[in-house]
């Protein structure tokens, strides 16, 4: 017996279908005009459409930054993406300082544990010595094709151009690609420490530490890279009309390059968001930081000419109002590996969060909540307002990145044969966004009060339904490590 999902629209990245869709065990089996129901569990989705599990190829879940730990993890980050029609993802593992790649690939597999949604792994190296570079090609076996370096964050996660240089070698040679975060972290490192001194504390300083023309400055470097080694470079998180251009002219010039922006950046301004007073501009502070609504109108336009070909989220949240609990305590239970239980026991206990920069915007944790968010508020702001076609929609969140990262056609798309992670979708029904009801492990939403229409009203992930409605279906341990395949296209 298999569940068929009757009377629905296919959307997928290449076109509109009206059809029934058979799922047998974990894979979308027949797609037809009308499939014969005996034997089967009929969901009838009349007047709704069917779209690809998303995919959010840029997450940092349980990431130790900052002075803190990112909030969501395999647990609660896993559920609050399946409210929002998100089924898989890929996390970022990061090389620990002293340590091997494979050092850091044991510390994740331990985090994903409890998975609820099906996951992947990028790679960050931030030390790359020769028994790392030796290490690269094996990760090709664990299913790991993404290798990710930054440009940014001096001292802490940066590389220099050499390192940069000679990963793209490597990864060339074994069909890998490679991703960056792009800003000029010396320029950054030496304008922070100026703006403090001048008294420039504020949250709204963060985005005065890292402009635009850094971003575009070290976008425009990896590309030549990229052109010089041949390799398949992806620009995570770009933001602005400096970063756009730089990208374009490698595309122009043939280059394998590829990029993504954040559901965040096309709707957050400095002006609206980072400039509000009492500290609550921390809420919105990231790197690249958000910027104008100039820039934003680069990035549709960009997500809509192809010169972006995903949407992502760069998930990586925080308290605003951390700090509160006995923080010694969750430290050394954390360093035991135990800090779930520790705050399961201790309820009003909170990790530090962003107040830890009170006084210093450099003290203020990266980062951003948006795993939740991004399909319903891309589709409302996107979709309804005529920005994207439902099929250019689904290929920025679904197809492009299961291309890009080797997954695809097992993940993707609604396809015969492809796994069944698939969302019956409300292109009606309304909801307001609110840090009161999302399902992120955090006291604020980015996108407080925002009424969208268009949400995931059931997900299916590998044909287990994980929702239903306001109901969690899913359950620790059901994700599934996705590995993934090198010499992906260049989209
Ligand atoms: O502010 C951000 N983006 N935090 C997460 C780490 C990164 O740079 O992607
Ligand atoms: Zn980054
Ligand atoms: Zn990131």
């Amino acid at each position: 017996m298999g569940i068929l999902l009757q009377n629905g629209t296919i959307v997928n990245a290449e076109g509109q279908q009206r059809a029934d869709v058979l799922i047998e065990g974990e894979i979308v089996s027949q797609i037809a005009a009308a499939i014969d129901p005996a034997g089967h569990e009929v969901v009838d989705c009349t007047g709704k459409l069917l779209l690809p599990g998303g995919i959010d190829v840029h997450t940092h879940l349980d990431l130790a930054f900052g002075g803190t730990y990112s909030n969501d993890d395999f647990n609660t980050g896993h559920r609050a993406a399946g409210f929002g029609g998100t089924t898989t993802h890929i996390d970022f593992v990061i090389q620990p300082k002293g340590g091997s790649l494979a050092d850091g690939l044991k510390i994740w597999r331990e985090k994903a544990k409890p998975a609820q949604i099906d996951y992947a792994f990028h790679m960050a190296v931030t030390d790359l010595r020769d028994d790392v570079m030796a290490e690269i090609p094996s990760l090709v076996q664990e299913g790991i094709t993404s290798l990710k370096l930054f440009m940014a964050y001096k001292n802490v996660f940066q590389v220099d151009d050499m390192t940069l240089f000679k990963a793209m070698r490597v990864a060339a040679e074994h069909g890998m690609i490679v991703m960056v975060h792009a800003e000029n972290g010396d320029v950054e490192a030496t304008l922070t420490p100026a703006l403090l001194a001048a008294g420039q504390t504020d949250p709204v300083y963060h985005a005065s530490s890292r402009p635009p023309e850094i971003e575009g400055e070290a976008t425009n470097r990896a590309v030549v890279m990229s052109g010089l080694t041949g390799c398949s470079l992806y620009v995570v998180h770009m933001t602005c009309e400096f970063a756009v251009e730089a990208l374009r002219r490698g595309r122009a010039l043939r280059y394998p390059v590829m990029g993504e922006s954040c559901v965040q950046y096309f709707h957050l301004t400095v002006a609206d968001h980072l400039a509000q007073p009492d500290f609550h501009g921390a809420k919105f502070v990231c790197s690249p930081p958000i910027r104008s609504t100039h820039d934003q109108a680069v990035l549709w336009e960009a997500v809509r000419d192809g010169t972006l070909q995903v949407v992502s989220t760069d998930h990586c949240d925080f308290w605003f109002e951390g700090g509160v609990g006995p923080v010694q305590e969750w430290a050394a239970a954390h360093n035991g590996g135990n800090w779930h239980a520790f705050e399961a026991q201790n309820p009003t206990y909170r990790r530090p969060g962003k107040e830890l920069g009170k006084g210093n915007f450099a003290r203020i944790p990266n980062g951003l909540p948006a795993i939740e968010d991004r399909l319903m508020v891309m589709w409302h702001t996107g979709v309804n307002s005529g920005k994207l076609s439902p099929e250019r929609f689904v290929a920025l969140n679904c197809t492009n990145p299961a291309k890009i990262f080797g997954m695809y056609p097992k993940k993707g798309g609604i396809t015969v044969g492809g796994d069944a992670d698939i969302l019956v979708w409300d292109a009606a029904r309304k909801h307001t966004i609110s840090a009161s009801t999302h399902h992120m492990h955090v006291d604020y939403n980015l996108f407080e009060g925002m009424e969208v229409q268009g949400v995931p009203v059931q997900v299916y992930l590998r044909g287990t339904k994980i929702v239903d409605g306001d109901r969690w279906l899913g359950r620790n341990g059901s994700g599934q490590y996705v590995p993934r395949q090198p010499h992906a296209p260049v989209l």
